[in-house]
């Protein structure tokens, strides 16, 4: 087969290192790809917000299937856009339609839809200009801390948690009034604050049936036990130690089965991973968020504990024959540990040369690039997010001890990581 793999973070080599070790893989593209991918396929020059060079590769170069890493171009509807043109017919797209990706592209759309399906999820209520004076009635009256979401996509940035009223006041006008994050929040969603522990759950649907793959947490503070500010994502492990059997069952019957039905009782088109934001509340699972593709930093550990040819569960997919599939996982602890540039996730330089990866034992660990770049035959740093480690071990400790034993042999100028990733399950 020949596949084109649309983006170019640590989740996309995942995906590139799993699905170029497939019998099924003739040819693999990565547009725009990073240093990493260009070990696994081939990298082309173009973003994946152009479509147009999309199509003309899918057609030029006789591609069997497209798979969407990152979520923008779902919700700019990439798949739609694709399956339109005739001289495509016979090409397979993992990634929903636009609609489908709504569940990511407006929050007050997976609202209304986690509310219609009765699935669990914050009590909230959407405002935009019409009725912004309602919402300043709605805040006054609700109850501290108040969690005020743009509606539209904001690059991770549009949720706002204000512990106070003056706060959430000054905030709700600032995005809606003054347009903080533009389009994304002429509509701002307001909710409940719940409290609990957050874990990432993932599946694979062909819109009929789905394959539950291993559930992750991610580490997403650029501060030690989770302080400072917002970032991608630092690290993340899988297993989660608290998402027992009793739990992740909960999960599915309350959460993932009537997502799957709700798509398809709504006629919506959906093909492709989703990714469901979780918060365990007591020992209820409740919808944080949904979004329209696999995690990153996520990926690289649910991933490499996959055992099954992963490219066979995306043609399955096509095919919808995902019933066909069992998943198979590896048990041992994974996690990843991310190297970040100087001053990320604020302004940080780009460009620096990375020594040492060569002496990474690739025995024991695995190197996923993220923000990375060659440049004169070197891979030099081109992000925030640099790359990341993944090792396995029979506990947490173990696993993430190994993947900071191996980031010493590596070195860029300003590079950091977390040191503790894991660390609450020691
Ligand atoms: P999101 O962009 O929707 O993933 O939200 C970013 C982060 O805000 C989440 O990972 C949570 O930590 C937090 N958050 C979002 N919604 C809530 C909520 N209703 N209650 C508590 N925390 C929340
Ligand atoms: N790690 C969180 C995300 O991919 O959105």
């Amino acid at each position: 087969m020949r596949v084109l793999l649309l983006g170019a973070g640590g989740r996309e080599h995942a995906f590139a290192w799993k699905i170029s070790q497939s019998p099924l893989c003739e040819k693999l593209f990565i547009a725009p790809g990073n240093a990493g991918t260009s070990q696994c396929g081939t990298n082309l020059d173009f973003s994946v917000s152009d479509f147009d060079a999309i199509k003309k590769c899918c057609i030029d170069e006789k591609i069997d299937l497209v798979l969407v890493g990152p979520e923008e171009p779902l919700v700019k509807g990439i798949t739609d856009f694709l399956i339109s043109d005739p001289r495509l017919n016979d090409l397979d797209i993992i990634g929903p339609s636009k609609i489908g990706a709504q569940l990511e592209g407006s929050k007050a759309f997976a609202k209304a839809f986690m509310h219609k399906h009765k699935i669990p999820t914050a009590a909230y209520g959407e405002f935009t200009l019409d009725n912004y004076k309602d919402g300043v009635v709605y805040i006054n009256k609700h109850e501290l801390p108040i969690v005020l979401k743009a509606d539209g996509l904001a690059a991770g940035k549009g949720v706002v948690i204000c512990e106070n009223y003056v706060e959430a006041l000054a905030e709700f006008e600032l995005m809606i009034q003054r347009a903080k994050f533009g389009e994304a929040s002429k509509k701002v969603v307001i909710e409940e604050f719940l409290q609990g522990i957050e874990l990432s759950v993932f599946v694979l649907t062909d819109g009929k049936n789905y394959v539950l793959l291993p559930e992750a947490k991610d580490y997403k503070r650029v501060g030690e036990e989770d302080t400072g500010l917002n970032t991608g994502g630092m690290g993340a492990v899988s297993p989660v130690p608290f998402a027992d059997e009793i739990f992740l069952k909960n999960v599915e019957e309350k959460v993932i089965k009537p997502t799957i039905e709700g798509l398809k009782a709504d006629g919506l088109e959906y093909r492709g991973f989703i990714f469901f934001g979780l918060i365990k509340v007591g020992d209820e699972p409740y919808v944080i968020e949904y979004n329209c593709r696999m995690g990153d930093p996520e990926t690289e550990v649910v991933i490499p504990r996959l055992k099954n040819d992963f490219l066979e569960m995306l043609v399955a997919a096509t095919k919808q024959e995902l019933n066909k599939i069992k998943i198979q996982e590896d048990d041992r602890f994974a996690c990843t540990v991310m190297a970040v540039s100087g001053g990320y996730p604020g302004d940080y330089e780009k460009g620096y040369v990375i020594h040492g990866l060569d002496k990474v034992d690739t025995a024991e660990s695995i190197i996923f690039h993220a923000g990375t770049i060659t440049k004169d035959g070197k891979p030099v740093t081109n992000g925030g997010r640099v790359l990341c480690i993944t090792s396995f071990g029979d506990s947490i400790f173990e696993a993430v001890e190994k993947s900071k034993e191996e980031l010493r042999n590596i070195t860029f100028t300003g590079m950091s990581f977390r040191r503790d990733i894991g660390y609450e399950f020691e």
